[in-house]
């Protein structure tokens, strides 16, 4: 019926059709329209605007930030104002602001500066009452902001209870933000779900902050990490803002203390500035647009106060978004686990941002159309902190360029492309299209899945090519005659192969879970899951017992359910059973009887004999358990060189500390003891 519409009438046909189901749902609390179809009509009437940008109007239902979402949150009134920061983007901004901070101090008391990354999130504050977080809002005119304390208690690194000695009134202010290895999985996520990919992680995190459903926002694995407060009652404030930073790790909080380093003049923090943007910039895990630089001292920056919009304390120091211009050779498609195809643009090489681009996705088609991209065209690209560039717009057109047309058949089978009715995505429905088999393949195998070193995507590809492998389970059959059929594989190799592969089969339910690839299950909710229920029971739960499981909402249930009561999906259970993968609850295999069973342990400070992340593996797989933080509870903390805070809590609170060395020696003789036990 659609089809004949202007893209005018359909527009407002739509506008019409969300505001009476917005009204019913607000004001008659009586929703007329699943969640799914409501977003399905938003995302279709954003794409027609997207289409056609003349027909935006400032009353369309998607010119509300955020949709229906923004209207769910009410308006919390900030005790404090939320001002911002100047902006300072050359070094001569620094030095003249330096020299005003300067002025306007008394002369004896030279200024000592802290600098620390701007993180590039979503501004919020939180409020603690009693230690208990009573209330979480968003910045929003700075005046005024959405309440999303629903939300915000379902982000770990927010804590619903403070450690320490806490203030009995704390409003505290932070960056929600998300790392880029969760922004590039959500990402892949929307693509195969046939929505819009977010286009940089601060929009990927007020999108998941931002969400109807917690479950959601849980499942996303944001973070936040406190730079300042608004309000601070019942004990002493801190004296500057390092203090403050300590604080917040004694309140067990994540803050910028990591990364907090005091410096004294101007020369030092342009020196500073250059420095971290050669060797720390590219090594962050997630996106910052500049560095902040504050006067550390409280007393000092009471003296020095604020303008109308912002403190003279404080002053951003931006990087600037790198850019560089290119041109598309040819688009290429690629086919993700889902069967969603992306379109990618193949570009001359250009060096941009420290790195050599070749390819930069371009999410959809209709991305393409606003973009008016053609073959031959020159492009202008931008890699602003994210690791994945983006294409902002057309600066040259190319005479004879030719149009991107979606591609009739799959890149990946030749099969038919669909797509769905108010999808943006185009898709190869075809379950056994070798593109998408060698997707989840691929995951399968992956670190944070079944961990099989060896297994990537070169000899995924010849596996899948010569079939040998159509699935996960014909993993577990492979036989090293096989195996050294491949170009990739001699002797030594395929044996080392063939070891990963055994030793997966010991990972456990939890990243059984996550690698089988249910749309919408990550790892953290396929643990919370495998912590609860066990295979049999997963095979069979009706929707009602998944949404029961913490991490679960509607949306994620119904996927966990599509997933089991497919016959492939319960056919694959039953064929890696049999090939004797454990499908055993990850906590209980361990603690049962293991040495470190009720254990828990902190690392801080710099480890010299490993990583972290290996440390608290080493722990765990003694049936221990390793936190971030803290508390009376800790069974010991390790501290590495240069520890800070938590060795400092752990001395307070008398928790029993070791040194790496000691640590060491204890692993040691636990493994030994193991091993004489196991001998006997
Ligand atoms: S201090 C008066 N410290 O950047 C505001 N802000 O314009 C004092 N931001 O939206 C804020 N990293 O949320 C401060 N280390 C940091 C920050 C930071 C990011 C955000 C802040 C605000 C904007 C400043």
């Amino acid at each position: 019926m659609s089809a004949k519409k202007t893209p005018k009438a359909e527009i407002e046909a739509l506008r019409e059709e969300i505001r009476r189901h917005d009204r019913s749902y607000y004001l008659l609390d009586n929703p007329t329209v699943s969640d799914a179809e409501y977003d399905r009509l938003v995302a279709r009437l954003k794409a027609l605007e997207t289409a056609h940008p003349d027909l935006v109007a400032p009353d369309s239902p998607t010119q509300r930030v955020g949709g229906r979402a923004s209207s769910t949150f009410r308006p919390v009134k900030h005790a404090v104002p939320m001002l911002s920061l100047d902006n300072a983007y050359e070094e001569a901004d620094i030095r003249n602001w330096v020299e005003r901070v300067r002025k306007n101090l008394p002369p004896g008391e030279p200024p000592v500066y802290v600098v620390e990354p701007k993180i590039d999130g979503l501004s919020c504050a939180l409020t603690y009452e009693d230690g208990a977080l009573a209330r979480a809002a968003t910045r929003g005119d700075g005046e005024t902001g959405e309440d999303v304390t629903a939300n915000a208690r379902a982000i770990r690194s927010i804590p619903l209870k403070l450690d320490g000695k806490f203030p009995k009134r704390l409003e505290l202010r932070g960056e929600v933000y998300m790392t880029f290895e969760t922004f590039d999985a959500v990402n892949e996520e929307e693509k195969r779900a046939g929505r819009e990919p977010f286009a940089n992680p601060r929009n990927c995190a007020a999108g998941s902050l931002r969400q109807k459903d917690p479950s959601i926002t849980k499942a996303r694995d944001l973070r936040f990490t406190a730079h300042s407060y608004g309000v601070w009652e019942g004990i002493n404030e801190p004296l500057s803002h390092m203090d403050f930073l300590e604080r917040c790790s004694l309140f067990g909080l994540e803050s910028n203390r990591r990364y907090a380093q005091t410096l004294s003049s101007a020369d030092d923090i342009v020196s500073y500035y250059a420095q971290f943007k050669d060797k720390q910039l590219a090594q962050l895990q997630f996106a910052i647009d500049g560095l902040v630089i504050k006067v550390n001292s409280f007393a000092q920056q009471k003296r020095l106060g604020f303008t109308a919009k912002s403190p003279r304390w404080g002053i951003a120091f931006k990087y600037p978004a790198q850019q560089a211009t290119s041109v598309v050779r040819e688009i290429e498609y690629s086919v993700g686990r889902t069967g969603a195809i992306t379109p990618v643009a193949k570009l001359e090489p250009v060096f941009c941002a420290g790195v050599t681009i070749s390819s930069v996705t371009l999410h959809n088609f209709e991305e393409i159309a606003r973009l008016g991209i053609r073959i031959g065209d020159r492009v202008l690209i931008e890699r602003a902190g994210e690791v994945i560039p983006k294409v902002i717009k057309v600066v040259e057109k190319s005479k004879n360029g030719s149009l991107v047309r979606p591609p009739r058949e799959c890149p990946g089978c030749g099969g038919p492309v669909v797509k769905e009715e108010g999808m943006v995505a185009y898709r190869c429905d075809n379950v056994s299209c070798p593109a998408q088999v060698r997707r989840t393949l691929e995951h399968f195998a992956s670190r944070s899945a079944m961990d099989i070193v060896g297994l990537g995507d070169a000899a995924v590809d010849q596996l899948v090519s010569k079939r040998l492998v159509k699935d996960a389970a014909d993993i577990y059959g492979l036989t090293k005659a096989q195996l050294m059929e491949l170009e990739l594989f001699a002797d030594k190799k395929a044996d080392n192969l063939l070891a990963r592969i055994e030793a997966s089969k010991a990972k456990g339910l939890d990243r059984v879970i996550f690698a089988l690839g249910i749309r919408h299950v990550g790892e953290k909710t396929a643990e919370t899951i495998a912590e609860r229920m066990d295979i049999d029971s997963l095979l069979d739960a009706p929707v009602e017992a998944l949404e029961a499981v913490p991490d679960v909402g509607p949306v994620v249930a119904k996927s966990i359910r599509d997933f089991f009561s497919s016959a492939k999906g319960r056919e694959l259970i039953i064929r890696l059973r049999a090939h004797g993968l454990k499908m055993r609850k990850p906590e209980r295999t361990i603690a049962a009887g293991a040495p470190f069973a009720g254990m828990t342990f902190v690392f801080t400070g710099e480890l010299k004999r490993g990583t972290r992340a290996e440390a608290e593996e080493l722990v765990k797989s003694l049936g221990g358990k390793a936190s971030g933080s803290v508390s009376a509870k800790t069974s010991y903390v390790v501290a590495g060189e240069a520890a800070g805070s938590k060795l400092k809590k752990a001395q307070m609170l008398g928790v029993k500390i070791l040194t790496e060395d000691k640590f060491q020696d204890m692993i040691k003789k636990q493994t030994d003891d193991n091993h004489s036990s196991r001998k006997q």
